[in-house]
């Protein structure tokens, strides 16, 4: 009698920080976003995830960061498992293990991490043979941001126009060492508060309520274009005020949301003012800024000027760590 195969696998994906951001869902049944968004995959940091099914259980079993998951957490790998066992036609319940490398509540978008890495593993698991663009479809379903994830370096994903949404899916613009000058300073300010909304329901709540939303999305089109051909031609000049003013329409529609949302502390807000300081002095872009749906700051800038941003942003009250992280790859299937 053949054995019965092992129904394990265990996958490691990394987060990834948007320079033109997801923000607002046309139809929530099939996850599908209003806007497309670029990203760039982060090296080091990474979310690693080992799936079990195991028909002898009776229900999943959840531990992230080595505690029993309870609650909101808990229940979206199992909504993202059920998905799963629907799709490969097996029941069976899981044992769930997920470690970040990187603290879970730092806002270091760990879901975008985390769920790509349990679409990896909990389809391989469950013996689904997933190209990398139908599991960036998959991933989504449990983050947005994650369907990103799946790919290194710069990644868009297609937000697409099918009703069915067959046409909206991540992919690689350029790879990890497209651009080997580009530079994330990732900045992790202090006293950075613990999300209040998911990101999911926050949006929603712009897209009903700022008065902005609409012209956000008129002019995604040419930013977007725009962001594109910088990073093809790997030219800083163009890029940086693009991302900046990216970042600031993000943020805009956010204040502008009933109940406004508020991401940024006071620290946040003096890397940017410190940002816009340096670059007037440099009369040129020499750095670009960028914040997702938290406290913490992400600032690009070339090798030859990051010793200098540095010097000047990671000084600042309120700045605990500075990390400096490059373009990385996507996810991977280890085991
Ligand atoms: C601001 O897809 O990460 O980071 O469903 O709450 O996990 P959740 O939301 P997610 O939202 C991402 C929002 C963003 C922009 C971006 O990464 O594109």
């Amino acid at each position: 009698m053949a054995r019965p195969r092992a129904f394990a696998a265990t996958y490691v994906a990394p987060p990834n920080i948007a320079l033109v951001k997801y923000w607002g869902v046309r139809d929530p049944e099939r996850a599908l976003p209003y806007n497309s968004s670029i990203s760039v995959t982060l090296e080091r940091l990474r979310s690693r995830t080992t799936v079990r099914f195991d028909p002898s259980l009776a229900e999943d079993r959840v531990t992230l960061n080595g505690s029993p998951a309870d609650g909101g957490p808990r229940e979206g790998v199992v909504r993202f498992l059920d998905r799963v066992r629907a799709r490969a036609g097996r029941p069976w319940s899981a044992v769930v293990r997920s470690t970040n490398n990187f603290p879970t509540a730092s806002g270091l978008a760990s879901s975008a991490s985390g769920f790509a890495a349990l679409a990896g593993a909990a389809t391989a698991a469950a013996g689904l043979r997933l190209t990398p663009r139908a599991l960036s479809q998959l991933a989504r379903f449990g983050s947005g941001s994650a369907a990103r994830s799946v790919f290194g370096g710069f990644v868009e994903w297609r937000a697409g126009t099918r009703a069915d949404g067959r046409d909206c899916y991540a992919r690689p613009l350029h790879g990890p060492g497209h651009w080997p000058d580009l530079v994330d300073l990732v900045l992790l300010v202090d006293r950075a508060p613990v999300k209040q909304v998911r990101s999911a329901d926050a949006m929603q709540r712009t897209v009903r309520t700022s008065p902005g939303y609409a012209r956000r999305l008129e002019e995604l089109p040419g930013r977007l274009r725009g962001i594109r051909r910088a990073l093809r031609d790997r030219d800083a000049e163009a890029l940086f005020p693009l991302v900046m003013e990216e970042c600031d329409s993000f943020r805009e529609v956010c204040e502008t949301t009933r109940p406004a949302l508020d991401y940024l502390t006071a620290t946040s807000r003096a890397i940017l003012a410190q940002v816009r300081t340096l670059n007037r002095a440099a009369g040129r872009p020499l750095a670009a800024y960028t914040h997702d749906a938290g406290a913490h700051v992400h600032v690009f800038t070339l090798e030859p000027d990051f010793a200098r941003v540095r010097a000047r942003l990671a000084r600042l009250p309120g700045v605990r760590r500075a990390l400096q992280v490059r373009p990385g790859p996507g996810g991977r299937r280890i085991d």
